[in-house]
């Protein structure tokens, strides 16, 4: 067991010796180091001497504990090479808005005018109402086409990432009752191989309209004014007979866009199984729903050659609409 005066006299060689600080801090001052040692040893001392050696120690302790601080290797303030930074001249880049969400935003607004709320569904869906509910039963060859990501599901329910935001329809329908007027903007998801014109993941919007007087005719002025809000002036479009099992007719819509007819988007009038699994059995009410890829409508608007680019990470692409003040 080390004594007050055999440890002074060890430091004392150490700090003649030019001991490292951290060495010394190390050696005298850490939870194993000698002024540990030394209070252990207090239990040792007779009663009467104990005060005494404890004052000892600590004062022991503390010119070890001034010397180190006098000693720290820490650089002297005089020492420290400043530069001067102007703060004023450090540019933080502003954030800026994805062309997608800067465009679901402005198709929200053009809806809105025409009394169209926003809606949302859940990404991970379950089998029932991405397609039992819509009218595509299991051996369906629509399945085919939609079929996409399946997930593990604990409680046994077949939960996929959605393949449309046609689901939706029904959720909105089973919670709200007619009239109905909704869009839903959201993320689907395919599982299919990409190229210039196809993306696993990409955005959607649907629309439902329900209400007693809901007609094909409703649903054309309504998309007729949409694409002439979107693109500043008037455009033709063009309602071709098609096939979607969710509704009855069905078309495709196509715009005249530079000497030619671009398909845009599915749509039709909701079919009765759909209704009916919405909870709306009236049948004096009806509606007309239409989905459309908004990559795709951002493509032709902006110029944009390959979908890939737009979820690239690349911030020269996503900055291109401008920054957004916040
Ligand atoms: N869900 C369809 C798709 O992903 C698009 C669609 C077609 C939506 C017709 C509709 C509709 O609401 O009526 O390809």
């Amino acid at each position: 067991m080390a004594s007050i005066e055999s440890v002074q006299i060890e430091y004392q060689k150490d700090i003649k010796n030019n001991l490292e600080i951290n060495e010394i801090e190390h050696k005298y001052l850490s939870r194993k180091g000698y002024i540990a040692e030394l209070f252990k040893g207090v239990k040792d001392i007779l009663p009467e001497a104990k005060a005494e050696y404890g004052q000892k120690v600590n004062e022991l302790k503390q010119s070890i504990e001034s010397y180190i601080t006098e000693h720290n290797s820490a650089p002297k303030i005089e020492s420290i090479d400043i530069h001067p930074v102007n703060i004023t001249d450090i540019k933080s880049e502003l954030g800026s808005i994805s062309p997608i969400s800067w465009l679901i935003f402005r198709i929200q607004d053009i809806f809105a005018e025409i009394g169209f709320s926003v809606a949302t569904g859940p990404e991970l869906e379950t089998e029932k109402y991405n397609f039992d509910a819509l009218n595509i039963p299991k051996s369906h060859p629509a399945r085919d086409v939609w079929d996409t990501i399946w997930v593990q599901n604990p409680a046994g329910i077949k939960s996929l990432l959605r393949t449309h935001t046609s689901p939706v329809q029904v959720h909105y329908m089973e919670s709200h009752k007619p009239p109905i007027r909704i869009i839903a903007p959201g993320k689907v998801y395919r599982y299919e191989a990409t190229d210039a014109t196809h993306e696993t993941v990409f955005h959607q919007v649907e629309g439902l309209m329900i209400d007693t007087s809901t007609s094909i005719a409703t649903f054309k002025a309504i998309i007729q004014y949409f694409f002439k809000e979107l693109f500043q002036q008037e455009i033709k479009i063009r309602l071709r007979p098609s096939y979607f099992p969710f509704t009855e007719p069905s078309f495709e819509i196509d715009i005249w866009i530079e000497d030619h007819w671009l398909e845009i988007a599915g749509a039709g009038m909701v079919s009765r199984v759909v209704l009916k699994n919405g909870g709306i059995t009236d049948p004096h009410i009806q509606g007309f729903a239409f989905g459309f890829g908004v990559e795709r409508l951002a493509m032709i608007l902006y110029g944009i050659d390959d979908i890939r680019l737009i979820h690239s990470a690349d911030i020269r692409f996503a900055s291109q609409l401008g920054k957004i003040q916040l």
